[in-house]
C-alpha cells in the first residue's frame, strides 16, 4: 500500500547549459541538449521512492520514447505506477536554460499533464483513500488537486504551489504544509508581502495555511506552524552545480519524514540535507540520492 501518492506532472527536461540569459532579440550558443527525466510531481515521487517510501504516482504521460524515459525513472525508484496513465498527445515537455551559477529558467510545455483531469483522480480512488500523505503541485489542472484532496480525507496534504498560482481558501486550509519558495510566496500574498523568510511564512499561517515551509536556496528554509514563532531550519554548505529540481527533492523528502510520523521542522531538516545532495550533481531525478547514500 502506498503511504505517499504525489499526484502531479511528469516532463521530459529539454537542458541546454549557457554562459548568461539571452536579453530580448539575443541570439546565443549553447552546450549539446541533454534529455532527462523531470517535472515536479515525477521528481517528487522519484526522490520519495529512493529515500524508502511507500509511494505511488498519479499522472500522465504519452505514449511516446518520452514517456518511456520517465515511466522507467519512477519505476527505477520503486514508484507503482498502477495511477501512471499513457495518453494520446506528447509527453510533457520543460526546456531548461542552465547559467554556471547553477540557476535556472523553466519553461515548461504542458503536454499530457493537461489531461491529468478529476476523472483521473476518482479513477485512483482508492489510491487516495488509502494514503498517509498526498503530494501535489500546480503543473496540472487545479481543479485536479483540488478533487485529490476530496478523495483522501484521511490524508495529510503536502501542496507544492509552484508554479505560483492563486489557491481557493478551501485548499489553502488543507495544506500542512503549503511548501513555496519566496516567489511563490509573495505571488501568493500580493502587494505588502514581507521580505524576509520568517515574516512569509508568518503571513500564509495567517492567510489560512495550516503549516507553511518557506524554502530560501542556500540561506535554508522556514517553517511555521500554529501557536509557535518560525522556525529556522538551516541548508547544507554545499558547492552548487545544478539547482534543478532540487526543490523537489525537498519535497519528496519531506513527505517521506512526514509519513513515517516525524514532526514538520524535524522533517525539514531532513528534506534540506536531502536538497543539499541534489544540487551537487547535474540533472533533477538524476541528482537524488538513497536513504543509503544518507547516512
Ligand atoms: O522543479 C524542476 C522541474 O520543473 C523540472 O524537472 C521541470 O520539468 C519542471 O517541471
Amino acid at each position: 500500500m502506498a503511504e505517499v501518492v504525489v499526484i502531479g506532472s511528469a516532463n521530459v527536461d529539454h537542458v541546454v547549459e549557457i554562459e548568461h540569459r539571452p536579453v530580448d532579440g539575443e541570439t546565443i550558443l549553447g552546450s549539446d541538449l541533454t534529455f532527462t527525466p523531470g517535472g515536479k510531481g515525477a521528481n517528487q515521487a522519484v526522490a520519495a521512492g529512493l529515500l524508502g517510501g511507500a509511494v505511488a504516482f498519479i499522472g500522465c504521460v504519452g505514449a511516446d520514447s518520452s514517456g518511456d524515459l520517465l515511466v522507467g525513472s519512477l519505476a527505477g525508484a520503486g514508484v507503482d505506477l498502477s495511477g501512471t496513465v499513457r495518453v494520446g498527445g506528447p509527453t510533457g515537455v520543460a526546456i531548461i536554460m542552465l547559467t554556471p551559477d547553477g540557476e535556472n529558467s523553466i519553461i515548461v510545455a504542458p503536454g499530457a499533464n493537461r489531461q491529468v483531469t478529476p476523472e483521473v483522480v476518482a479513477g485512483n480512488e482508492v489510491l487516495l483513500a488509502d494514503a498517509r500523505v498526498v503530494v501535489a503541485q500546480l503543473e496540472i489542472p487545479l481543479e485536479s488537486v483540488v478533487e485529490a484532496v476530496w478523495y483522501a480525507p484521511g490524508a495529510r496534504l503536502v501542496l507544492n504551489a509552484a508554479p505560483a498560482a492563486p489557491l481557493p481558501a478551501e485548499l489553502l486550509a488543507e495544506c500542512n504544509p503549503l511548501v513555496v519558495n519566496e516567489s511563490e510566496a509573495a505571488s501568493l500574498l500580493g502587494d505588502g508581502a514581507p521580505e524576509d523568510g520568517a515574516g512569509l511564512a508568518a503571513a500564509l499561517l495567517e492567510l489560512g495555511a495550516r503549516s507553511v515551509v518557506v524554502t530560501m536556496g542556500a540561506a535554508g528554509a522556514f517553517v511555521a506552524e500554529t501557536g509557535g514563532d518560525p522556525v529556522h531550519v538551516a541548508a547544507a554548505e554545499v558547492e552548487a552545480v545544478d539547482t534543478t529540481g532540487a526543490g523537489d527533492a525537498f519535497v519528496g523528502a519531506l513527505a517521506v519524514r512526514l509519513a513515517e510520523g516525524s514532526g514538520l521542522a524535524e522533517a525539514a531538516s531532513f528534506a534540506s540535507r536531502v536538497a543539499g545532495i541534489a544540487v551537487t550533481k547535474r540533472g533533477a531525478q538524476s541528482s537524488y540520492p538513497s536513504r543509503a547514500e544518507l547516512k
